[in-house]
């Protein structure tokens, strides 16, 4: 396994495994690994001959300085534990090496980019949109790899690879989920002891609402689902929208053809965590 900061230094690399053969799978992160990356890279490992793992906590998809500031960077153990993959290269570049110069990359995502998160992080999926394709581009990979715990986001980077007419496969894989039902997450590291007791309470609200889809009307489970969140002291219920799978539009009936997602996020004083069940 290799580290590597500069793009050309990876091209290069990347440019050798491609001349003998070599599919290339990427799976971008921020670092703070878990087993939610891990399994990625799993997936990867399964589907190419050579994978790229990439650790740059991107300035320009955070809305917040604060969130900026606190997210967590553990850059050694994350070394450490990609050493025990099959992980040909990690690339870790600087902020100057992906924004050589401030003029920004824009996509049109919308309407996509307007519901959900797009609502509360105003400039988020822009910011993902603009290091991804970039990430692409450099990279040009066989198959790509996102966790579906951020499926808008998926939604948003197979939109930004459409407008570019990249074709190579983009492959959402499942949330890994805690014994206790949380969601994997590199915030989850922030949380403390109080929160990480509180946190589970997400996954089984979720759940429960699904079990209530058969008695209960869409509005009825949004109402359920605000309750028992914001019920809990240290819990504010961001936003929980019942959405079609495909035009993340929210669905207005069950009887709706739409595969429909439940998609939360709840606010755990600063820290904030997203979650999603499948209701069909
Ligand atoms: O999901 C993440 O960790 C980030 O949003 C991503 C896709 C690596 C882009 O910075």
């Amino acid at each position: 396994m290799k580290t590597i900061k500069h793009i050309k230094e990876l091209q290069e690399h990347l440019s050798f495994a491609r001349k003998t053969g070599k599919s290339i799978g990427l799976i971008p992160t921020m670092g703070a690994l878990h087993e939610g990356h891990l399994s990625l890279i799993k997936a990867a490992a399964r589907d190419n001959d050579f994978l790229v793992v990439t650790i740059f906590v991107n300035p320009t998809q955070f809305n917040n300085k604060e969130d900026l500031k606190r997210y967590p960077r553990n850059f050694d153990s994350d070394l450490t534990i990609l050493s025990d993959y099959p992980v040909d290269i990690v690339f870790t570049p600087s902020e100057a090496e992906m924004y050589p110069s401030e003029e920004k990359r824009q996509f049109d995502l919308s309407p996509i980019d307007t519901v959900m998160e797009g609502k509360f992080r105003s400039g988020h999926f822009a910011g993902v949109a603009e290091i991804v394709s970039k990430l692409f581009e450099i990279s040009t990979p066989d198959n790509a790899y996102f966790g579906l715990k951020d499926f808008q986001q998926l939604a948003i980077i197979r939109k930004m690879a459409k407008i570019l007419n990249m074709n190579f496969n983009i492959i959402g894989c499942p949330i890994i989920r805690e014994k206790n039902g949380l969601a994997m997450s590199s915030r989850n590291q922030l949380l403390t002891g109080e929160q990480q007791a509180a946190a589970p309470l997400i996954y089984k609200t979720l759940l429960k609402s699904k079990e209530l889809k058969n008695s209960l009307s869409l509005s009825e489970i949004s109402a359920f689902v605000k309750e028992q969140i914001d019920r809990h002291p240290l819990m504010q219920l961001e936003y929980f929208e019942i959405v079609d799978d495909v035009s993340l539009m929210p669905v207005t009936s069950w009887e709706s053809p739409a595969n429909k997602i439940g998609c939360i996020a709840v606010q755990l004083d600063e820290i904030r965590l997203i979650d999603n069940i499948y209701f069909d």
